[in-house]
């Protein structure tokens, strides 16, 4: 196994390791890894669903998308078709997923069926150096307050609703609090725990002091320093964890901006706990 660190915030390539045949003992390796770099990258994975499903069952018990329908034969698997012609880009946006769940899920595994030849990079945060990184003023402020998170709701995708299906929950909306420095359950370290596309409100302060500090927060947790850069090629494979990053699918390969091609992932997603 060869590990090749993509940035000095987090991220890192692993290759000479098969994600279709992962024991309990590579298992261990790669969580490990996983810990230390948040998100991991593996590519020329040939690896089935039934095979993407074992391996997320390995981290833990496999969820199904709040409002998205999955694959027929493996409800979990949520493919993600963005169609050339699609008006709202699922992902565009710095966010981590369903942040608006009671329990958000702890971590994403994406596999590429189809990418772009140029564009549709996805970019990938790391919120426990945005925490310790923060301006020690805000981190008074904030340290103990709760953060209000809402899902946009399915009607965002319904220009393009004939390949991803919702399971007839069209328009609902999902809110929840949780606290906005969280604690990661297997490192204890602190997370930066708001994101600019479902943190709606800080609790405890009006809307004006909520949205400027917000605002000021947004603004440190999108500087590149702490992120890194991923080129997909098709059978890659990222494993992220989902509590203490944010990801941005970067949308530069339509008609409107360039190329009009489609690109399609399938997404798994593991059941996290509730955010302390
Ligand atoms: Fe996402």
């Amino acid at each position: 196994m060869k590990v090749n660190i993509l940035s000095g915030a987090l991220g890192a390539e692993v290759s000479d390791f098969n994600l279709n045949s992962v024991t309990q003992e590579n298992f261990e390796k790669l969580n490990a890894l996983l810990l230390e770099h948040k998100v991991v990258f593996f590519r020329d994975q040939n690896i089935s669903s039934k095979e993407l499903m074992f391996l997320g069952s390995l981290f833990g018990p496999v969820e199904e998308h709040a409002y998205v329908r999955g694959l027929d034969d493996f409800p979990q698997i949520t493919r993600i078709i963005k169609a050339a012609d699609e008006k709202n880009q699922w992902g565009e946006g710095w966010h981590s997923d369903v942040s608006y769940d009671v329990t958000p899920c702890k971590t994403i595994i994406l596999r590429s069926i189809k990418i772009p030849p140029i564009g549709g990079d996805t970019v990938f945060s790391n919120m426990e150096l945005a925490w310790e990184t923060l301006d020690e003023d805000i981190k008074k402020i904030i340290v103990d307050k709760n953060a209000l998170h809402t899902s946009n709701g399915s009607n965002f995708f319904v220009d393009d609703f004939s390949e991803m299906e919702s399971n007839g929950k069209i328009g609902e909306k999902y809110s929840n609090e949780h606290p906005i420095v969280r604690t990661h359950p297997e490192t204890g370290k602190k997370i930066l725990y708001v994101n600019p596309t479902y943190t709606k409100k800080i609790m405890g302060l009006s809307k004006k002091e909520s949205d400027n500090l917000l605002e000021r927060i947004f603004r440190h947790q999108e500087k590149l320093d702490l992120s890194c850069r991923f080129k997909w090629t098709e059978n890659a494979v990222a494993i992220l964890d989902n509590r203490c990053t944010q990801h941005y699918a970067i949308a530069d390969f339509y008609p409107g901006r360039g190329l009009g091609h489609e690109r399609v992932m399938d997404r798994i997603a593991i059941v996290g706990d509730q955010p302390y």
